[in-house]
C-alpha cells in the first residue's frame, strides 16, 4: 500500500527520505511527492509514476530542510495524478502524508468546504490538512491541534505533519495503519515500515492505536489515546539493506524464487528434531492450546488463502481436524458461527493486510479458542496482536507477487499439521516420513529450479496467448489458483483455476487451438481421472502443457512436458508451485510488463 518516512536531523533530509521512498516503493507506486522545511517556507515537490521521477525533479530543484515528509501512493480514493499525490497541503502552512482511509471524509469534508476551504484534490487525505490549518488557526499548538483530530477521523490512517510555523518538528498520528519511531543519534525518525530507515536506525518504537506524537531532532513526545504521556518499548530489530538489493538477479521475483531452498531451511530451522516436530514451536503454551482443538478457521487473503487452502487438505487427512476457510475481505460479514474449540488461523505475508487483521480483531471479541499467525514480518500487527505466531523467517519479499512467501507458508503449515496431530497423538509414523521429506525438500525445490530452460520454452508459447487455464485435483486444486494468480498479476494475461473434473461442467466450451491448458499432474491416485479430464481438452483442440510426471502415457512432445523430482506426495504441492512461479516470471518477461510492480497492485494491502 502506501508509504510515509518523515524524518528531522540536523542536515538536509531530502536524501534520506528519497531513499526511504526507494525501500517502501513496493508497496506502491503510482506517485510519490516530498515536503521538506526550509525555514522561510515549504519545498513541495510531488510526481506522478515512481520514486525515480521525484528524485529527478528533486536534483533539479535542490530543495533543502532539515526536517520533512515523503510518502508513495497507491492510488484508493482518486486517480493516480499529481494533485492526488502526497503531500497534501493547507494554506500553504500545514503538509499531511497519509496511509489508511478515512471512512467519514465525505461528511467531514463537507463541513470544511462550509468553512471557506476549497479541496485541489479527490482524495479522502486533503480534509486532514485543512483540519489541522483549521485548528491551528483557532490557536492551538500543534499537538493540540492533531489530538484533536483524532478524535473526528474515523477509519485507518497513519498520518506524518508538518507546519511551517514549526521548524523543529514533525507530528505523527496512528490508528489501525502501521506507523513506528526510529531513532539514533543523528536523528529522529518516522515510517510505515521498519525496511524505509534501513541503515539509519535499528532502534524503533510502535506507535499505537490512538497515539500522536511531536518530534524533533533530539526528543519525541508520545500521548496515547487518552492524551496521556506514553512511555513506549524500545525494539531493536535488524534491517539491512543489503537484503533488499537484487543481488544480480533481473528483478526482486527471480531473486525470491532462487532464494526459496533457503528460506525454506529457514523455516525449519529449530522446528524439527529426530523424527517430529519440537514442542511449543508456537509460543510458549502452544502445545497446551493445539490439544483442545476441534475445528480451524482459517482467514486470509491472496496467495495466503490458496496457502491456506492446501493446509485445510492437511488438516483433515493427518490431524483428523475439519477446516472452515474463508476469504478475509468476507469472513466478518458473514456473521460466522463459531463453533466449540475452534482455533482461529490467519495466514498473511506482511501481517499487515488490513482484512484479515481486521478478522483478527473481530475474532477475538467471539468465542475462539485462541488465535494464531502464520506470518513473515515479525514486527507486524498480526504477528503482535495473535496469541501464538510461528514465523516463516523469509527474509524480506520486495516482488509484489508472491513466491517464497507461499512456499514458506505452506512448510509453516505443515509444521502445524505436524503439531496438531502430535498434540492429538495421531500417525507417529507418519509424521516421521513427513519431517524426513521435509528436510529433503530444499535439495528437491534446488532440483526444480534447474527446470527453467525447459520451462521458458513453454513460456514462449502462453506469452503470445490472451488467456490460459489452469487445472489440479485436490490439494493441487489450490496450486493451480495460485499459478493462475501468478501469471495473470504479472504479464496480465487472463488466467483461471478448475478442478479438473469440473471441465466438462462448464469451461470445456473455452477450450480451442487458443487455449492453453496447463495441467498438474503428479502420480497418485486421482491420476488416472486426471488424465481422462486432460484427453478431453485434447480431443478439443486444446493445447495442453502439463507439470508432473503422470502424464507420460499421454502422448505429448517431450517439450510440453515438466517432469518434477519424486517427493514425498504430502509435500508435492510445494514442489509443484516453482515451477509455475518460473513459468509466469518467464512470460511476464517476454511481454515485458514491469515484473515487482505490477500495474494497479501493490504489496501489503492495508486498507480494506
Ligand atoms: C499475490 C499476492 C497477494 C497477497 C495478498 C495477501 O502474489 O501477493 O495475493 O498474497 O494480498 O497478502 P498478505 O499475505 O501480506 O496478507
Amino acid at each position: 500500500m502506501c508509504g510515509i518516512i518523515a524524518a528531522a536531523t540536523e542536515k538536509s533530509v531530502g536524501k534520506l527520505l528519497v531513499q526511504g521512498l526507494y525501500k517502501m516503493e513496493y508497496r506502491g507506486y503510482d506517485s510519490a511527492g516530498v515536503a521538506l522545511h526550509q525555514i522561510d517556507d515549504i519545498a513541495h515537490l510531488r510526481s506522478l509514476g515512481k520514486v525515480k521521477k521525484l528524485e529527478s525533479k528533486m536534483v533539479k530543484e535542490k530543495p533543502k530542510g532539515k526536517i520533512g515528509i515523503a510518502h508513495t501512493r497507491w492510488a484508493t480514493h482518486g486517480k493516480p495524478s499529481e494533485e492526488n499525490a502526497h503531500p497534501h497541503v493547507s494554506n500553504n502552512r500545514v503538509f499531511i502524508v497519509h496511509n489508511g482511509i478515512i471512512e467519514n471524509y465525505v461528511a467531514l469534508k463537507e463541513q470544511l468546504l462550509k468553512k471557506g476551504y476549497k479541496f485541489n484534490s479527490q482524495t479522502d487525505s486533503e480534509l486532514i490538512a485543512h483540519q489541522l490549518d483549521f485548528f491551528l488557526n483557532q490557536g492551538s499548538e500543534m499537538l493540540e491541534a492533531i489530538s484533536l483530530l483524532k478524535e473526528k477521523l474515523e477509519g485507518a490512517y497513519a498520518v506524518a505533519a508538518i507546519d511551517l510555523k514549526n521548524e523543529s518538528h514533525f507530528y505523527l498520528m496512528r490508528n489501525k495503519s502501521p506507523l513506528l519511531l526510529g531513532q539514533s543519534d543523528s536523528g529522529m525518525f518516522a515510517a510505515s515500515d521498519p525496511l524505509a530507515l534501513a541503515d539509519l536506525t535499528n532502534e524503533f518504537v510502535f506507535l499505537e492505536d490512538g497515539d500522536v506524537a511531536e518530534v524533533s531532532a533530539k526528543e519525541y513526545k508520545i500521548l496515547d489515546k487518552n492524551q496521556k504521556r506514553a512511555i513506549r518499548k524500545i525494539t531493536t530489530i535488524d534491517v539491512s539493506s543489503e537484503a533488499m538489493g537484487k543481488n544480480g538477479y533481473r528483478h526482486f521475483m527471480e531473486k525470491e524464487i532462487y532464494e526459496q531452498p533457503t528460506a525454506i531451511l529457514n523455516t525449519l530451522d529449530g522446528r524439527i528434531g529426530g523424527e517430529d516436530v519440537l514442542e511449543n514451536i508456537f509460543g510458549e503454551g502452544s502445545n497446551k492450546l493445539l490439544s483442545k482443538v476441534e475445528r480451524i478457521q482459517i482467514v486470509a487473503a491472496g496467495t495466503s488463502l490458496h496457502a491456506g487452502r492446501v493446509a485445510a487438505n492437511w488438516f483433515s487427512a493427518i490431524a483428523n481436524l475439519p477446516t472452515q476457510i474463508d476469504y478475509a475481505s468476507e469472513y466478518r460479514y458473514k456473521n460466522p458461527y463459531v463453533d466449540k474449540n475452534t482455533l482461529l488461523l490467519t495466514i498473511s505475508q506482511s501481517g499487515e493486510t488490513a482484512d484479515t487483521l481486521g478478522a483478527l480483531r473481530y475474532a477475538k471479541e467471539r468465542d475462539y479458542l485462541g488465535s494464531l499467525t502464520i506470518c513473515n514480518v515479525p514486527t507486524s500487527s498480526l504477528a503482535r496482536e495473535s496469541d501464538f505466531v510461528l514465523l516463516t523467517n523469509a527474509g524480506p519479499e520486495i516482488g509484489v507477487a508472491s513466491t517464497k512467501a507461499f512456499t514458506t507458508q505452506l512448510t509453516a503449515l505443515m509444521l502445524l499439521t505436524l503439531s496438531l496431530a502430535k498434540a492429538r497423538k495421531l500417525n507417529p509414523r507418519l509424521r516421521g516420513r513427513v519431517v524426513g521429506a521435509l528436510r529433503a525438500l530444499p535439495e528437491k525445490i534446488t532440483e526444480s529450479l534447474e527446470l527453467k530452460p525447459k520451462i521458458i520454452k513453454i513460456a514462449k508459447e502462453i506469452a503470445k496467448k490472451d488467456n490460459a487455464l489452469f487445472l489440479g485435483r485436490g490439494i493441487f486444486y489450490p496450486i493451480a489458483q495460485e499459478g493462475s494468480l501468478k501469471l495473470k498479476e504479472i504479464s496480465y494475461i487472463h488466467a483461471e483455476a478448475y478442478p479438473a473434473g469440473e471441465l466438462k461442467h462448464g469451461p470445456l466450451a473455452l477450450i480451442d487451438k487458443n487455449m492453453p491448458v496447463i495441467a498438474l499432474a503428479p502420480e497418485n491416485e486421482l491420476a488416472e481421472k486426471l488424465i481422462s479430464n486432460l484427453e478431453e481438452v485434447k480431443a478439443r483442440g486444446g493445447k495442453l502443457f502439463v507439470v508432473g510426471n503422470a502424464a507420460g502415457n499421454m502422448k505429448l512432445k517431450a517439450k510440453n512436458l515438466i517432469n518434477l523430482p519424486e517427493c514425498d506426495f504430502l509435500l508435492t504441492p510445494i514442489l509443484y508451485t516453482v515451477p509455475l512461479q518460473i513459468l509466469s516470471y518467464e512470460v511476464a518477461l517476454l511481454r515485458g510488463t514491469d515484473i515487482d510492480q505490477p500495474r494497479n497492485l501493490a504489496k501489503s494491502v492495508t486498507v480494506e
